[in-house]
């Protein structure tokens, strides 16, 4: 959303196309939203978990919108690293699903339309699919920075489409 928002206001100052990179930041940013409203329909979250969540947006944004300022390829670096991580604790999820540690519960609704799966889907299924979108957000954000870091302009090198 912060590099959307702020490639969203480069394109309109400059006069110049993204690249299709506000629409990919800004896809990539409601595909986030939507991890967290299907998490939402399986658990409920605790008052301190949701001001924790509360904190850290009110800290993390504000100081990646600076970050993103000073150093577009370092903030997207950091965004790759930290998608890696989902990949690898969805990863673990997934392992502790299919072991039983926690119960494969029939997929929520909101899932099944998002990312069309089949009605008997279930939570292994849904992970499965939202561990693909962080892999996802991994390579875009590694790329957005690979980019920069060779000294070109996001501009320059069109975003991958066809992905959340
Ligand atoms: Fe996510
Ligand atoms: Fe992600």
């Amino acid at each position: 959303m912060v590099g959307g928002m702020l490639l969203h206001c480069k394109s309109l100052r400059r006069f110049e196309h993204s690249g299709g990179w506000i629409k990919a930041l800004l896809e990539e940013a409601e595909n986030e939203r939507m991890h967290l409203m299907t998490f939402l329909e399986l658990s409920q979250p605790k008052w301190y978990e949701r001001a924790l969540v509360f904190a850290v947006q009110g800290l993390f944004f504000n100081a990646y919108f600076v970050a993103y300022v000073l150093s577009p390829k370092l903030a997207h670096r950091i965004v790759g690293y930290l998608e890696e991580e989902a990949v690898n604790s969805y990863t673990e999820f997934l392992v502790d699903l299919e072991k039983g540690v926690f119960e494969n519960r029939p997929a929520p609704a909101i899932a099944i339309d998002y990312w069309r799966l089949p009605p008997d889907s279930t939570l292994i299924d849904v992970v499965t699919v939202i561990r693909a979108d962080e892999a996802h957000h991994r390579d875009l954000n590694h790329f957005a920075s690979d980019i920069q870091c060779q000294g070109y302009e996001l501009k320059e090198y069109p975003a991958p489409i066809g992905y959340h």
